[in-house]
């Protein structure tokens, strides 16, 4: 991959892991579009590659919307050319699509049931889907809209975000758990029918790396370790959380058309160890 001066389109770029690969793609010389639906979130990562004296733009937008994203997409190649690297990192959770029980307790049946009690039959469906849509159509769209300008232009590569529920179900995140599943499905089916346009799809799979939502989950307010935290940590033989840096390398030579020219439909997993035990 000769980087420099390429277009690259990180989602979620205002984030925890894509703002570092944001900056990184920056940092060797590609024109970044940062893409996420909250400006200020883009704003303080354009501020990082900008001080290094990358090049990037600010596009607020949500995945979702293909409409949205398609008018990014043209008015980014009218102006810098079309993109060769896509990142899809917009994802995340929500937390009314979580339950509160790991497990079914006859309790949840009962019209008693206390009020913080969620079991899987107090799932709200709505959000349900929208955690859904976000992160498995929300890689789907940016693949059209930016694929199609890599196809146009002779090849690109795009990198997905699969998680430790792609393997197996983590408790409590159904929604989420099922929709990481099908990342690792759809870059397996996308490397496959992208492969004749020269177009390399993979996906990482991060273990456990806290961002402001899983802080709440994962660590007490003094900055300890809640007891699912602690699970976590339990089952992790390097004994602690990734830092977005720990993603960077697996990432760079993923999307490196001459260091992993042969690489595409993998999903490959980051996470200190966590898939390598069984935790007995
Ligand atoms: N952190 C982990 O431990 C971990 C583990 C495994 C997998 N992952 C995956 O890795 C990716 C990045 O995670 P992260 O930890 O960096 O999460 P994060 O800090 O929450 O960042 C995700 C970003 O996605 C953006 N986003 C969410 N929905 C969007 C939408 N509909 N349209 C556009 N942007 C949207 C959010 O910004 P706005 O709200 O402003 O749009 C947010 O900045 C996600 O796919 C996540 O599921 C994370």
């Amino acid at each position: 991959m000769i980087w420099k001066d390429k277009v690259a389109v990180v989602t979620g770029a205002g984030g925890t892991l894509c703002s570092e690969i944001a900056v990184m793609l920056a940092g060797k010389g590609m024109k970044t579009v940062l893409i996420g639906r909250t400006a200020e979130k883009l704003e303080a990562t354009a501020k990082k590659i900008r001080a290094k004296g990358g090049a990037c733009r600010i596009e607020a937008g949500d995945v979702n919307d293909e409409e949205a994203i398609s008018a990014i997409a043209q008015k980014t190649a009218a102006e810098w050319g079309p993109c060769r690297v896509l990142v899809n990192g917009a994802g995340g959770n929500n937390i009314k699509a979580l339950t509160t029980l790991t497990a079914f307790d006859p309790a949840e049946l009962s019209p008693e049931k206390p009020e913080e009690m969620r079991g899987f039959f107090d799932l709200d469906m709505e959000l349900f889907k929208s955690v859904l849509e976000t992160n498995t159509v929300g890689t789907v769209i940016p693949c059209r809209v930016f694929g199609r300008q890599m196809a146009e232009a002779g090849g690109g590569a795009i990198l997905n975000f699969a998680s430790m529920n792609t393997y197996c179900p983590l408790s409590r995140v159904p929604a989420y758990a099922m929709s990481k599943a099908a990342i690792a499905n759809f870059t397996q089916y996308l490397a496959a029918y992208f492969a004749p346009a020269k177009i390399r799809v993979n996906a990482v799979a991060p273990g456990f790396f806290v961002n402001e939502r899983s802080r709440k989950y994962l660590c007490t307010p003094d900055g300890g370790l809640s007891p699912r935290g602690e699970k976590v940590m339990g089952h992790t033989p390097m004994g602690r959380f990734g830092e977005a840096q720990d993603l960077l390398g697996c990432v760079e030579w993923l999307l490196d058309d001459e260091k992993a020219a042969f690489v595409t439909g993998v999903t490959i997993p980051v996470d200190g160890g966590f898939l390598s035990t069984s935790g007995i």
